[in-house]
């Protein structure tokens, strides 16, 4: 099937070679020359496992195309939409780029043979398809709602087999089908793997979404303050976790207490969420501030920790920071409690050694005024002190007896290590809700 994803940036990008992995036929436009330039040459603009792979092989096969020229998905069935919604001034969803991507593309329906679908991937605020679907299909296309649940770092596994599909299709029984039909065969491969698919109403489809996310949110906030509770107390956070997660009710996953969320999805989107509640004249979501507030607050406590370990004043002191990404095994930066806590050590003085495997390099690219390190050992080499903000697995592994810091103090931001094996080497070692 000829097949067009329109946005390429991380969702967008994996969808289009996952989709052309399956055997369609598929471009991917986006108004960004640079980026379209990359991966029209097989390169990932992005660091994200088995992605450049997948992306080269595809290319070269022929079955996968980029373009910044929209008439080029004239003769696709299928139209993805998989633009950013990012963060408006007031925490809602701006839908500038979902807009002009609607507009850019309805001249361009109804050429190919058969139906013109139109499938929303973005994460949008609920009434969102709705409001389109009218221009839709009055430009000869039909819409259909399919949201995107892919994690950074797993987004090819993701993609290729997610936990479900949702479709969100319209109220309009004829477009319902024959929407739901096509999108079946376009991902006849997955559905075939088992993968089980759910029909429902547009703004149900758009709310599973949010919905989902803000639980995760809720879920890490909600440990994160048994954190602060077990920190007070003398109690262990991860025997926590670990003792509650076992009631299947609760579920372990998600239950990482550490320095909170980051990312571009589980803040802005529960934010997003809560500012389309208010709109409807909800407070249903007033709790999220609380959810917000808690993970605020776990970047604050690790940046104070490291500020109380030099006895209040860290001016001029080398500060070791292992991690710039938001999550391991990925080189975004966007909303990273790691870069953020870096930020208010080096505003309280500090010199601050920032080091990541992969936003290393991209940190020094885009960020001079950074200093960024090779890897761990010279980061930590004559440090006052050293934070784990990003749980790499080269950190996670460190033999703490090789290291050269002028103080053994390290902050576990993401409890990741085994605090005996630090201890026993030499070092105070201060976890998140285990000291
Ligand atoms: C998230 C959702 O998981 C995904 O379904 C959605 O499509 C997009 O948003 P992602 O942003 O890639 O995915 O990251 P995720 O793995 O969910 O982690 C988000 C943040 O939460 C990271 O900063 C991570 O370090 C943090 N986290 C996660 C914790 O602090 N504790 C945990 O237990 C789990």
């Amino acid at each position: 099937m000829n097949i067009s994803v329109i946005g390429c940036g991380y969702l967008g990008a994996v969808h289009a070679a996952c989709m052309a992995e399956i055997g369609h036929t598929v471009v991917g436009v986006d108004v960004d020359e640079e980026k379209v330039g990359l991966l029209s040459a097989g390169q990932a603009p992005f660091h994200e496992p088995d992605f450049e792979e997948l992306l080269a092989k595809n290319v070269d096969a022929g079955r996968l195309r980029f373009t910044t020229d929209f008439a080029e998905v004239a003769d696709s069935q299928v139209h993805f939409i998989g633009v950013g919604t990012p963060e408006a001034a007031d925490g809602s969803a701006d839908m500038t780029y979902m807009t002009s991507a609607v507009q850019s593309l309805l001249p361009h329906l109804g050429k190919a043979e058969g139906h013109s679908i139109v499938v929303g991937k973005s994460t949008v605020p609920v009434g969102t398809a709705d409001s389109i679907e009218d221009a839709v299909v009055e430009a000869g296309g039909i819409l259909i709602w399919n949201p995107e649940f892919l994690r950074e770092s797993f987004a090819v596994q993701d993609t290729l087999r997610p936990d479900r599909l949702v479709y969100g299709v319209s109220k309009d029984e004829e477009r319902a089908q024959v929407s739901q039909d096509i999108l079946d065969e376009v991902y006849a491969n997955i559905i075939g793997a088992g993968v089980v698919r759910l029909v429902m109403d547009f703004p149900t489809a758009e709310l599973v979404k949010v919905s989902a996310n803000s639980f995760l949110a809720t879920k890490i906030s909600f440990i994160n303050a048994m954190a602060e509770i077990c920190d007070a107390t003398g109690a262990d956070v991860t025997k926590l976790a670990e003792a509650i997660g076992m009631d299947d009710r609760i579920g372990k996953k998600f239950l990482r207490a550490g320095i909170g969320y980051g990312g571009g999805c589980l803040p802005k989107d529960t934010r997003a969420f809560q500012a389309r509640t208010e709109q409807l004249g909800l407070h249903s979501l007033d709790f999220l501030t609380a959810i917000n507030e808690i993970n605020d607050r776990r970047r604050n406590h690790s940046a104070e920790l490291a500020i109380e370990a030099l006895g209040g004043d860290v001016a001029g002191k080398k500060i070791a920071v292992l991690g710039a990404a938001f999550k391991p095994n990925s080189d975004d930066m966007r909303n990273s409690p790691a870069l953020d806590i870096a930020k208010t050590l080096a505003d309280a003085g500090a010199t601050v050694v920032v080091t990541d495997p992969a936003a290393g390099p991209v940190l020094q690219r885009k960020r001079p005024e950074i200093t960024v390190a090779a890897n761990a050992h010279d980061a930590i080499n004559n440090s006052e002190v050293t934070l784990l903000l990003t749980e790499w697995d080269v950190f996670k592994n460190l033999d703490p007896t090789t290291l050269a810091p002028a103080n053994k103090i390290i902050i576990d931001g993401r409890n990741a290590l085994d605090p005996q094996v630090w201890k026993d080497a030499g070092w105070d070692y201060y976890g998140m809700g285990r000291s």
